[in-house]
């Protein structure tokens, strides 16, 4: 059963999983299934082998009147779904996490190794200075690829309750002898991104405005870097997910990134550059949820998964910015 089956991925996943053979089952909130209703889980996991579970509230949000829409989808409907797993004996799980629950990514101090810069200051963002300082002597850093092994440090809303569900489903694992599959998606884009909506990732914005005729705000210098994985790649990884080897009661994560990161500047020029533009701007604005620089390391998921992305940024962009 794919959670989420009409949304953005969850559509991608559920077809990936019935190219494979599978026979997939659909929760949505589209057709009037909610993953908070217990009642709706009674009916459709009888039978159910593995739950692919992509609804979400997602996007940075627009501000603090948001957090009980976050809670209420990402936290309690978590929760609801693995109780209701419990109930019906489903023993694997497969969670579409993010990145974001690292918070600021993995940098390197020439003087002090690996540091974790905190929370960027006003003043600096203000004042046009983006990269975070070493905490330590305040000196330049290098960004590094970030591990799964790195301690989680959620800056937003939506990472916090991305991170209680892989904390609810290891919890579930371990009291029912299940086994979680956690994917940490990196920036995913491709067809049927939502358009519009101020919940949606950058790429989605940055194409609504070109094909309102409008040059792409780039926030910040542009030169912030990010890891853009093709929607179908991500479904790849999902289908490989639901038989990887997990052992019962544990919940193992891995990164689902492209591997070769490019900074949002860069991404808006190869938008612009496919549809003949307008030029991007580079605003200076910034938001303060935002961190600098997360870029994941795919090590883990190419040995453990098999999962190599195929669709590369050229081709991904191109692609996307006609779709
Ligand atoms: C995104 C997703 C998040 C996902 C994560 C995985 C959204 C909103 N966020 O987070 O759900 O879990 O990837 O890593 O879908 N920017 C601009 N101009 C704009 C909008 C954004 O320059 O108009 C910049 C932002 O300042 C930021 C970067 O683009 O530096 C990425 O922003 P965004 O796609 O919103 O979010 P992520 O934090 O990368």
């Amino acid at each position: 059963m794919v959670t989420g089956s009409a949304g953005f991925i969850g559509r991608h996943v559920a077809d990936a999983l019935r190219d494979a053979g599978h026979d997939v089952a659909g929760l949505d909130i589209r057709d009037g299934a909610d993953v908070r209703d217990p009642d709706a889980l009674d009916e459709l996991l009888p039978g159910v082998e593995v739950v692919v579970h992509q609804a979400a509230k997602v996007g940075l949000g627009v501000d603090v009147s948001d957090l009980p829409g976050y809670a209420s989808v990402n936290v309690y409907g978590t929760a609801v779904l693995l109780a209701a797993m419990a109930r019906h004996n489903v023993r694997r799980l497969v969670l579409a996490s993010s990145m974001v629950i690292y918070g600021e990514g993995r940098y390197v101090c020439a003087e002090h190794g690996d540091v974790r810069p905190g929370p960027r200051a006003v003043e600096d963002l203000e004042r046009g200075r983006f990269d975070p300082p070493c905490p330590r002597c305040g000196a330049p850093l290098d960004w590094a690829e970030v591990g799964e092994d790195t301690p989680p440090d959620p800056r937003n809303a939506y990472a916090t309750t991305k991170l209680a569900q892989e904390h609810l489903a290891a919890n579930w694992a371990r009291e029912t002898g299940g086994s979680a599959a956690a994917l940490r998606y990196h920036n995913v884009y491709g067809p049927h991104m939502p358009l519009d909506t101020p919940y949606a990732g950058v790429a989605a914005i940055f194409r609504s405005e070109l094909r309102a005729g409008r040059p792409p705000q780039v926030f910040e210098d542009g030169r912030q870097r990010r890891d853009f994985v093709h929607v179908r790649d991500v479904a790849r990884a999902n289908l490989a997910a639901v038989t990887a080897d997990v052992p019962a009661g544990t919940l193992r994560a891995w990164n689902i990134a492209s591997g070769s990161p490019h900074t949002v500047g860069e991404m808006a020029a190869a938008l612009a550059a496919e549809r003949g533009g307008p030029r991007p701007q580079v605003t200076g604005r910034y938001r303060l949820g935002d961190v600098r620089h997360i870029v994941a390391s795919p090590a883990r998921a190419a040995a453990e998964l098999g999962f190599r992305a195929e669709i590369g940024f050229d081709a991904g962009m191109k692609e996307f910015a006609r779709s």
